[in-house]
């Protein structure tokens, strides 16, 4: 929080809820973790809202890391694939081990360790930004040719009405 690296969302002074950022393996990686909202405050969207502003934040204060999270959480899931996560293999995540030991206290911290790190009950969620400005590059490409063959399709059309 001191490092402003949290998003803290209250109603007047009533905690509602909370997320924070954390860069791992010297800023390569950003992890969103410690998303919480108060029962209260459920099923009204307000976790999308953290969630958007702490992807945001994450966006914004490291702007070349790939940012990652792990969860067995539906919600998180469907949050996540929305801002363009997309699900990878623990292999992908960072091998910064600091990051790995905070699973100690999870209850299936067991799975991890048997299969030394390579996999566990949670899924791995990736945004890279190389790989998301790549293919919205092509998508633009892509785009741009499908509107110019419209356009020489058009053409040929209305020309030849013209000529007859
Ligand atoms: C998970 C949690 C953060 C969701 O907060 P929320 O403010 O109620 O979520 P939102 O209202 O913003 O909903 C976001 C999306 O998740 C879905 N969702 C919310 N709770 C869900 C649940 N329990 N199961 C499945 N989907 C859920 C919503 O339907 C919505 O999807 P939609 O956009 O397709 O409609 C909240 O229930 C919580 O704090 N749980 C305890 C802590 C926790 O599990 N944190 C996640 C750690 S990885």
């Amino acid at each position: 929080m001191k490092n402003g690296n949290a998003v803290i969302a209250l109603e007047g002074g009533a905690f509602a809820g909370f997320c924070y950022i954390e860069a791992w393996s010297h800023g390569k990686f950003v992890a969103n973790s410690g998303l919480i909202v108060h029962p209260e405050y459920r099923n009204i969207g307000l976790a999308k809202q953290i969630k958007s502003k702490v992807f945001e934040h994450s966006r914004a204060k490291f702007p070349e890391a790939k940012i990652f999270s792990i969860t067995t959480g539906l919600a998180v899931m469907k949050m996540n694939s929305e801002l363009g996560y997309k699900p990878v293999t623990f292999s992908e995540l960072t091998t910064d081990q600091t990051f790995w030991n905070g699973c100690q206290t999870c209850k299936n911290y067991d799975v991890l360790q048997r299969t030394e790190q390579k996999m566990c009950l949670c899924t791995g969620m990736l945004y890279d930004p190389n790989k998301i400005e790549k293919s919205k590059t092509h998508k633009h490409d892509y785009d741009k040719k499908v509107w110019s063959r419209l356009k020489n399709i058009k053409q040929s059309m209305f020309l030849k009405k013209e000529k007859k």
